[in-house]
């Protein structure tokens, strides 16, 4: 117990190095590429032809020349972000927070950083093979990393988390950085020298991260608030969730885990625990057409080539049954599939 308390006081030290910065113009590039390594110890540093962003912070929106009414939408946006919990049995149905995943309120380089998709979208996806617009995209978190049902387009929700993505995209160009902005996702590791292998794994999860995340991947939650989200089981993602997939677990982990001590795997181990960690149980794909080898084989090669989903790991075949955990099956056609077919009478 005692490791676990001071492990949560790990987090707000992490987030009290976050140097409170005006938007970019205020600051040289080189001072950026500064601030942006130390928000992100032991990364590398920003190469050259790399766009450098850091977003500002929430208290700089109390100085920032906004309309106090934009103001009270944006910080409505962030408590959505690090709160999403609030939304738990409506649009939330697993344990997490958008900033499980996105660190540092979604500011964080190498942990997901929110803000080029504010600066990027509209823009062709190829998960869903149409050109998302950003409210699409956070729905696309919702559907798949929260195991959730997204609160409708244009809702106040969706308005202020836009809202909190486009403030911490103050003063990126939009489109501009093109691919190359630094600590953009989860930056992939290299290829692992061995197969990453689920028994290695399983050792490493259960010595560096069962303390937190639990034995059986639960997780924990005290007096009805989340400390430490699910890494598997109902209360995770789904089968469909970007981190599902090894490289992104690997990438994550390595970049992010043990928490508070980013960077000490080495890249075969994080590549070994993600294999683990991805050969468990978790809440159904919302693709899922009724059958997992054939939901498998429709989304290979955007998706599934990169998961165990559907495979046979130590005799179970993953991903073979209907449950979607806390939340009520998906009404029908909730998976809006847009199609621009101009020139079509509608
Ligand atoms: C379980 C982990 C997880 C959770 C929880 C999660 N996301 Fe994500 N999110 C991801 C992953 C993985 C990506 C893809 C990153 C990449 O490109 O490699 C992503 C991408 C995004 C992007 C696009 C970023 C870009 O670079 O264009 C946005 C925006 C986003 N998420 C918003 C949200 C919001 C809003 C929530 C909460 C409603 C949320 N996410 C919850 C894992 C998560
Ligand atoms: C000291 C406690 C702690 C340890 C140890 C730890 N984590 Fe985490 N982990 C967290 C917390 C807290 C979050 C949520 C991040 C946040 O809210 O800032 C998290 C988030 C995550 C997430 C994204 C959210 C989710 O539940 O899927 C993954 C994946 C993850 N950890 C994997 C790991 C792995 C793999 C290890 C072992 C290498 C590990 N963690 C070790 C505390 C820990």
């Amino acid at each position: 117990m005692k490791k676990i308390m001071w492990t949560v006081m790990v987090l707000p030290a992490a987030l009290s190095m976050s140097v409170a910065v005006q938007a970019d113009t205020d600051v040289s590039k080189a001072s950026q590429a500064q601030v942006a390594q130390h928000l992100a110890p032991g990364f590398r540093a920003p190469k050259d032809n790399e766009f450098v962003h850091v977003p500002p912070t929430m208290a700089d929106l109390d100085e920032a020349d906004l309309h106090p009414e934009l103001k009270k939408v944006i910080r409505k946006g962030h408590d959505l972000f690090v709160n999403t919990q609030q939304l738990r049995g409506v649009n939330v149905f697993n344990s997490m927070n958008c900033s499980s995943c996105h660190m540092g309120e979604g500011r964080l380089p190498n942990a997901g950083p929110i803000w080029p998709a504010a600066v990027t979208l509209p823009d062709y996806r190829p998960k869903n093979d149409h050109v998302n617009s950003l409210e699409e995209r956070i729905a696309g978190c919702f559907m798949y990393s929260m195991n959730g049902i997204p609160p409708a387009y244009g809702s106040d929700e969706m308005l202020a988390l836009s809202a909190y993505h486009q403030w911490l995209a103050t003063g990126v160009p939009l489109y501009q950085p093109g691919k190359s902005m630094y600590g953009r996702g989860y930056a992939r590791l290299p290829d692992p020298e061995q197969t990453p292998d689920t028994q290695r794994g399983a050792k490493l999860y259960q010595a560096q991260c069962a303390i937190c995340h639990g034995e059986e991947g639960q997780g924990l939650s005290q007096y009805g608030k989340v400390v430490f989200p699910a890494l598997w089981g109902d209360l995770s993602f789904n089968w469909g969730a970007g981190i599902s997939r090894v490289f992104t677990l690997a990438a994550f982990t390595k970049q992010n885990m043990p928490l508070g001590k980013p960077n000490s795997l080495t890249d075969q181990e994080a590549w070994d625990i993600a294999a683990f960690v991805d050969s468990q149980e978790r809440p159904q794909d919302p693709r899922y057409t009724g059958d997992v080898t054939e939901t498998r084989a429709k989304f290979l090669d955007t998706f599934h080539k990169h998961t165990q989903y559907g495979t046979e790991v130590e005799g179970r075949l993953l991903g073979d049954h209907d449950s979607t955990g806390e939340k009520p099956a998906l009404p029908e056609g909730s998976l809006r599939h847009r199609t621009f077919e101009f020139g079509e009478s509608r």
